[in-house]
C-alpha cells in the first residue's frame, strides 16, 4: 500500500548510533528518512548539518532523504545538502527573502523542492509556486523539537491544501509533521495527507517494526475507505 508513505524523523533516534538507527527504521518499513535541520536561530534547537547527511549516505543509506530546513537564511545551505545526498529539500517561506528563487536553487541542485507551513503560516505563499513544488509540508506542531502534541486545527488546513492540489494539474505530495501517532494518523490520512513524518511515534518504541506495522494497519483501513 504505497499511497501512504511513512517518513521516520531521525531527530528522535539515538544520535550516538545514527547510521544503525536509520538503517533499522528503514528495515522496519520506513519509506523516506526525515532529516531535521535546526540552526539555533530560526528555531532554538541545534541539530545536524550536511556532514551528518553525507555520513549516512556513506553508511549505505540509499532511501530517499528529505531535509527539513528549519534555518534562516536558507539559500547558503542548499548546495551543501544537495551535494551531501539530499533527495528533497524543504524550507519555511518566512525564512527566505525570495521564495521562488530558493525553490529554483533547490531544483537546479538536483533535488525535489518542498515548502513548509507552520501552524499559523497562511497558505497564500502557495499562490504562485504550485507549478514548481514537489512537496507541501504542513507542520502540526511549532517547529523546534520532537514529542509535541498534534495541533488539531491542522486537519482543516490539510483538507484545504488537498483541495488546492486536486484542483490543480500538479502532482504534489502532501506531508504532515509533528505529533503524529497511531491514534491520530487515520484522521490525518482521511483529511488528505499522503506522507506522515513520525519521530517519537516510532522511536519511543523498542520494536520499530512492530510500531510501523501497527501504524500501517491503521492506514490500510483508511485506504479501504478511499477505494470503496
Ligand atoms: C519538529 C520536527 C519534526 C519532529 C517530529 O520541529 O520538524 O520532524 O521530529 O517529531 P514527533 O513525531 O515526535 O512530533
Ligand atoms: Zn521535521
Amino acid at each position: 500500500m504505497k499511497n501512504f508513505l511513512l517518513a521516520p524523523s531521525i531527530l528522535s533516534a539515538d544520535f550516538a548510533r545514527l547510521g544503525e538507527e536509520t538503517s533499522n527504521v528503514l528495515l522496519a518499513g520506513g519509506d523516506i528518512i526525515h532529516f531535521d535541520v535546526m540552526d539555533n536561530h530560526y528555531v532554538p534547537n541545534l541539530t545536524m548539518g550536511p556532514m551528518v547527511l553525507k555520513s549516512l549516505r556513506k553508511y549505505n543509506i540509499t532511501a530517499p532523504i528529505e531535509v527539513h530546513l528549519m534555518v534562516k537564511p536558507v539559500d547558503n545551505l542548499i548546495p551543501y545538502f544537495a551535494k551531501a545526498g539530499a533527495s528533497f529539500i524543504s524550507f519555511h517561506p518566512e525564512a527566505t527573502e525570495h521564495i521562488d528563487k530558493t525553490i529554483n536553487l533547490i531544483k537546479n541542485n538536483g533535488c525535489k523542492a518542498g515548502l513548509v507551513f507552520n501552524p499559523s503560516t497562511p497558505l497564500n505563499y502557495l499562490d504562485y509556486v504550485m507549478d514548481k513544488l514537489d512537496l507541501i509540508l504542513l507542520m502540526s506542531v511549532n517547529p523546534g523539537m520532537g514529542g509535541q502534541k498534534f495541533i488539531t486545527s491542522t486537519l482543516s488546513k490539510i483538507r484545504e491544501v488537498r483541495q488546492k492540489i486536486d484542483n490543480s494539474i500538479h502532482n504534489i505530495l502532501l506531508e504532515v509533521d509533528g505529533g503524529i501517532n497511531i491514534n491520530n494518523i487515520a484522521d490525518i490520512a482521511l483529511s488528505g495527507a499522503n506522507i506522515f513524518v513520525i519521530g517519537s511515534g516510532i522511536f519511543s518504541y523498542k520494536n520499530y517494526k512492530e510500531a510501523i506495522t501497527n501504524i500501517r494497519h491503521v492506514l490500510e483501513k483508511v485506504h479501504h475507505v478511499f477505494v470503496n
